[in-house]
């Protein structure tokens, strides 16, 4: 801002040593000045991707320059090193070019006549602070880019609509909003869906008490990381806190649409992938089709879920399995159907699903029994030999076999049940 220009008591951070970990207004950073965490572990300042030589105004790791986790101006670059992060008069973060004399990027808090001052906390989050009350005004972490930090959430706030989510970078040189999204669907059981553009491409599964229905894998590293899975009348979401001791850990979307879980091994300096999603073939969405299941160590990944049958056979046999599968043996209305048990599932998509946390796996059954709509059920959480209840009265997609999956019950006309079917 040209006030910056002109007023020549503006304290510039460079006269103090580089180490400091917040600003307070009037202070300012130019390109080329940091902040940095107090333990070191996080460094805030201006960055180029690349071979490019726009900058943008990032958080990144200590100990891995090029692992930036935040970016205040991603679709916006300045063109060369005339930015400059301050607060502004109302409180607010600011970063302006100076040479374009126009305001960049800022963090559009409530305004505010008290002091603030912003801070980057080891965690890598950058609080901005009104200083006399002490309230939070603006966070980083409100507002992830690629990166899922330890503390971070994604999901939504269902008192001010604000959601928590990831977007990948356009290509690994350029950081503005690219293809790929990384959101909770909050909608029937909670799962995080990642999409492509309008499309999806990836579900972790619904929420089953400890972990996502289609990442087993969270089992093996709750040594190092807990995870928490909120559901209440202020916010649905989900979190990850690092143990103590843990090294740094990061969950990252990239520029391929790849989620991956990163932990850093700092003998080697590089990070090692813990887990990434989709995994194979059959984490892709809807592989099969509906009423398909798919099975990664099959010679043919697709077949069709008991008592299905493919809708166009020959497409099927093709390997084109978009249009899945149908009842072969219509249900008869007088109840003459049962379930027919799947073990070792990722459940089918749970968007349209009805959950009820409150009754048993019986009543669940009754009540699918019950209810002609209703074509599967399972358990909502399989802690303690499992309880709740999700129901699903449409296509049952994107069903996949996993190690450590689910229990899922279809139901199927009566003669079905203790027949087989291979194809
Ligand atoms: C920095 O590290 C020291 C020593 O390990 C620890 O006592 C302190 O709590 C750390 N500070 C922060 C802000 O994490
Ligand atoms: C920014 O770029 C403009 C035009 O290319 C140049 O005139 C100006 O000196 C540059 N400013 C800095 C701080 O590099
Ligand atoms: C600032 O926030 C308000 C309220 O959320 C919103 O209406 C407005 O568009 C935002 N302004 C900018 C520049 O993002
Ligand atoms: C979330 O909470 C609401 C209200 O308590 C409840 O009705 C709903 O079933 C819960 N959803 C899940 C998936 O637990
Ligand atoms: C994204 O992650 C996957 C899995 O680790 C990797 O194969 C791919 O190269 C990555 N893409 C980019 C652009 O880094
Ligand atoms: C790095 O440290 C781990 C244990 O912390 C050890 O198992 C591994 O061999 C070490 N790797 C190298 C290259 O030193
Ligand atoms: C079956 O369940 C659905 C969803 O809860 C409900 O809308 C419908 O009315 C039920 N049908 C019957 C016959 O109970």
């Amino acid at each position: 801002m040209r006030i910056l220009f002109f007023l020549p008591f503006l304290l510039n951070l460079l006269s103090n040593s580089s180490a400091l970990d917040s600003l307070k207004g009037p202070q300012y950073i130019t390109d080329g000045q940091n902040l940095i965490s107090a333990n070191d572990t996080f460094q805030l300042g201006f960055f180029s991707t690349g071979a490019s030589t726009n900058r943008f105004l990032g958080i990144w790791f200590n100990e891995a320059p090029q692992t930036v986790v935040w970016i205040a101006n991603r679709d916006r670059p300045i063109y060369n090193s005339s930015g400059v992060l301050s607060i502004s008069e109302n409180g607010n973060l600011e970063l302006t070019d100076t040479y374009m004399g126009n305001t960049v990027w800022f963090s559009n808090s409530t305004y505010t006549t008290n002091p603030t001052s912003v801070q980057l906390l080891e965690s890598g989050n950058l609080v901005l602070r009104d200083l006399i009350t002490n309230g939070i005004l603006w966070q980083s972490f409100d507002w992830p880019t690629n990166t899922f930090l330890p503390g971070m959430k994604i999901g939504k706030n269902l008192k001010t609509g604000h959601e928590w989510s990831l977007a990948s970078w356009l290509t690994s040189d350029n950081p503005e909003n690219g293809k790929y999204h990384y959101t909770m669907d909050w909608q029937g059981s909670p799962e995080i869906v990642m999409w492509y553009g309008t499309t999806k491409r990836y579900r972790t599964g619904s929420w089953i008490g400890l972990r996502f229905s289609g990442i087993p894998e969270m089992s093996t590293y709750q040594d190092m990381f807990s995870f928490y899975f909120t559901n209440n009348s202020d916010e649905i979401s989900f979190g990850y806190s690092s143990k103590p001791g843990a090294l740094p850990s990061r969950v990252t979307l990239n520029e391929s649409g790849v989620v991956q879980r990163l932990v850093w091994v700092q003998n080697i300096s590089s990070w090692s992938t813990f887990w990434s999603g989709p995994r194979d073939q059959c984490d892709y969405y809807s592989k099969c089709g509906a009423f398909g299941v798919c099975n990664a160590n099959a010679a043919t990944i697709c077949s069709c879920l008991q008592g299905f049958v493919p809708k166009s056979p020959i497409n099927w046999y093709m390997r084109d399995n978009s249009q899945g599968c149908v009842r072969r043996v219509e249900l008869g209305g007088d109840k003459a159907y049962g379930f027919y048990v799947v073990k070792g599932v990722k459940l089918p998509d749970t968007h349209s699903a009805i959950v009820e946390t409150i009754i048993n796996l019986d009543q669940c059954r009754e009540k699918c029994l019950h209810n002609y709509s209703c074509v599967a059920y399972s358990a909502a959480d399989t802690r303690n030999g499992g309880s709740g209840c999700i129901m699903w009265f449409d296509n049952l997609v994107d069903t996949r076999f996993i190690d450590g999956g689910q229990v899922l019950y279809i139901k199927v006309a009566q003669s079905e049940i203790g027949t087989f079917l291979y194809l």
